[in-house]
């Protein structure tokens, strides 16, 4: 922990893809900074293209009341505004580099500390202006749960809960029609969302990226259950799964981004087939934004307002270069290097994997 830090005014914003939750660290923060310490807010618009340009707005008290349970962001978000490498939008120029820019507008803004609210391309852009002096506090979201240095990110408890209500409506149409349903989750590369999605909801088949599978496990796995006599069969798939060929499914490349591929499609493609090799009549159903939309679960608004807290606590004493994660019982400040840039996957050993196997749970893998 550094010196004590005075925090008159402070700057938050939200980076990369929104997730539930967002406003209820927006307003944890805030309001800590308000009621406890007298401090000032200011909202920066649209993730760093705020820093960038200069757009920034009072966050009074009242601006943070009854946002607890919103979802999206309040302040607006992008995940392609790179202050290291930007690119002014459809001016096909050159990334440049405009950092001191950012430096520039924090430091004439008045700010004593700039609270980065995102996942890892917001936690590493927050590094390096962390680098170049701003005082940054970071705290992590995504419905991926792939974060370094925290056990569990906000956002993902809420994402988890629709992968379940959509797995469990989708039972009684397989059941109905006697279909295999193919639901693809997001996760980027880590395959969290579907597995935990997918055992909540009680998946016969579960492809995450972790686990190497066959596509003939898959139909095995399908025949075995149509001997027992069952009539349907849910197979959740992450996004990130590849195909047999090596290749990844993707939606779309967005070259200026942190996050240069756009994963989506390998449920179509899965489902397809299945149907051709197993002749189980197979529907695919792409979860997409919806995961990431709408209201936090309860879990995720109080996980967002302990971190939301903490983070301010952290800068209150001086403790910068930082995110705070959520380490077993407790929120730990955890040095933004060591977390930027690293993924956190699935264990394919980990107790959850074993779990979902006892009870069944076909992985695609012998
Ligand atoms: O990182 C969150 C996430 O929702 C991923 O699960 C998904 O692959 C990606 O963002 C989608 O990004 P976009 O909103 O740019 O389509």
């Amino acid at each position: 922990m550094g010196a004590e830090h005075s925090i008159r005014r402070i700057g938050v914003l939200t980076g990369g893809g929104d997730c539930p939750g967002l406003n209820a660290v927006i307003r944890a923060v805030v309001k800590t900074g308000i009621l406890q310490h007298g401090a000032e807010a200011y909202g920066i618009l649209d993730g760093y293209y705020g820093l960038i340009r200069n757009r920034m707005r009072r966050l009074n008290y009242e601006d943070v009341s009854g946002i607890l349970t919103l979802g999206g962001t309040i302040l607006g978000t992008s995940n392609r505004a790179n202050p290291f490498a930007y690119v002014e939008p459809d001016s096909g120029d050159e990334p440049r580099d405009v950092s001191d820019r950012c430096v520039e507008n924090f430091r004439e803004a008045g700010l004593d500390v700039l609270f980065c609210i995102g996942g890892d391309g917001t936690l590493s852009i927050g590094h390096g202006l962390a680098l170049k002096g701003i005082p940054v506090v970071g705290v992590p979201k995504t419905i991926d749960n792939d974060i370094c240095g925290t056990d569990v990110t906000f956002g993902f408890d809420s994402a988890v809960q629709i992968v379940a209500e959509a797995v469990d409506r989708l039972h009684t149409t397989a059941m109905s029609h006697q279909r295999a349903m193919v639901i693809e989750a997001m996760g980027r590369y880590a395959g969290w969302l579907a597995l935990v999605g997918g055992m909540a909801g009680g998946g016969d088949i579960i492809l995450i990226p972790e686990i190497p599978y066959t596509i003939e496990n898959v139909c095995r796995a399908i025949e075995e259950r149509r001997d027992q006599g069952k009539r349907f069969h849910i197979v959740v798939v992450a996004e990130g799964v590849r195909q047999p060929d090596g290749e990844y499914v993707v939606r779309q490349r967005v070259e200026d981004s942190h996050d240069k591929i756009r994963l989506g499609g390998v449920g179509v493609w899965l489902a397809a087939r299945l149907e051709e090799m197993t002749d189980v009549e197979s529907r695919a159903v792409v979860l997409g934004h919806v995961q990431r939309g709408g209201s936090p679960t309860a879990f995720d608004r109080v996980l967002a307002t302990r971190l939301g807290h903490e983070a301010f606590m952290q800068a209150a004493g001086g403790n910068f270069d930082i995110m705070v994660g959520v380490q077993g019982p407790d929120i730990v400040p955890v040095p933004l290097e060591t977390v930027a840039d690293e993924q956190r996957l699935v264990p394919p050993d980990g107790d959850l994997v074993r779990a979902a196997r006892a009870v069944g749970t076909s992985f695609g893998d012998a």
